[in-house]
């Protein structure tokens, strides 16, 4: 059985990476952002994980209009970055583990969910800049299995579905026949809309009570539909849909080891937590 140690979850934007290319970290503008990644590097060294299991949202690089799976898995032996060319220059390729790839997709497929399975699938800024910003090193040092969840091209899943889908993943590691220890990651949001007549919406109390609500009721956004969500977090902020995978797919309950929220980074709010499994 593998060991889940917790959750993590980050906004992604891009030009986080263009701040790590030219060492920007101190900046007055970056610094409270990256500081806030300081204590969970060291809980990381010390769970110690060997896998992360990476919930995000491709932006138009790997899927576009064309095809569009609501969700996808990577069963790949490795996942190269191939950005909108704003964030970092280049980065190697990750390397994943395509045997546990290959028991969630048995696992979630049996479980109903009908996922799309990639043995080809580049990865963009939502899957590098979080696994770059957890895991500083020149190369990622854990082995990934990229999951995919549609906020591009609507019907968007439901926040209930995609705690469903979190939590059949769970229940996919806990049945892995392997030792080893994975922590679970979802990466994206927090408020924000990128376009339109709401451009640069934020909105603090909803994104600070969701916050909140991954500790101690993590089913509470799934009252919300996703129009009340793109209404409340922005058209972009929707991509909390994968904090709430990575949480659901922690069994139990959960310690918070730390949280960051900083606005503004780009037009978003910038949020980040790092929660340890406790039962
Ligand atoms: C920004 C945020 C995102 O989530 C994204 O995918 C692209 C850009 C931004 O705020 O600049
Ligand atoms: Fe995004």
């Amino acid at each position: 059985m593998a060991t889940i140690v917790g959750g993590l979850t980050t906004s992604h934007v891009p030009s986080i990476g263009g701040a790590i290319a030219r060492g920007r970290q101190q900046d007055p503008y970056w610094k409270p952002f990256f500081d806030g990644f300081l204590p969970v590097r060291e809980w990381l060294a010390d769970v110690k994980p060997d896998i992360a299991v990476v919930f995000y949202n491709d932006h138009g690089l790997n899927f576009f209009l064309d095809k569009m799976p609501t969700f996808a898995i990577g069963a790949a032996p490795r996942y190269s970055n191939a950005d909108e060319g704003w964030g970092l220059p280049t980065l190697p390729p990750f390397d994943g583990v395509p045997e546990l790839s290959w028991h969630l997709i048995n696992h979630l497929v049996e479980a109903e969910f009908d996922v799309t399975t990639c043995q080809d699938m580049l990865v963009d800024h939502a899957f590098a800049l979080p696994l770059k910003l957890f895991w500083p090193q020149e190369r990622c040092p854990v082995l990934t299995v990229p999951i995919c969840i549609n906020t591009v091209q609507f019907p968007l899943p439901s926040a209930k579905r995609c705690v469903a889908l979190g939590r059949a993943v769970g229940e996919a590691l806990r049945s892995w026949d392997d030792p080893r220890r994975v922590v679970v990651i979802g990466t994206g949001g927090l408020s924000h809309q990128l376009d339109g007549e709401r451009a640069g919406f934020i909105n603090k109390p909803f994104d600070l009570k969701f916050m909140d609500s991954l500790i101690h009721d993590p089913e509470w956004a799934t009252q919300f539909s996703i129009h009340e969500l793109v209404e409340k977090t922005g058209t972009q902020g929707v991509e909390l849909l994968m904090w709430l995978a990575a949480r659901a797919a922690v069994p139990g309950r959960v310690r918070a080891v730390h949280t960051n929220y900083h606005i503004p980074i780009s037009n978003t709010a910038a949020g980040m937590m790092a929660m340890a499994a406790i039962d």
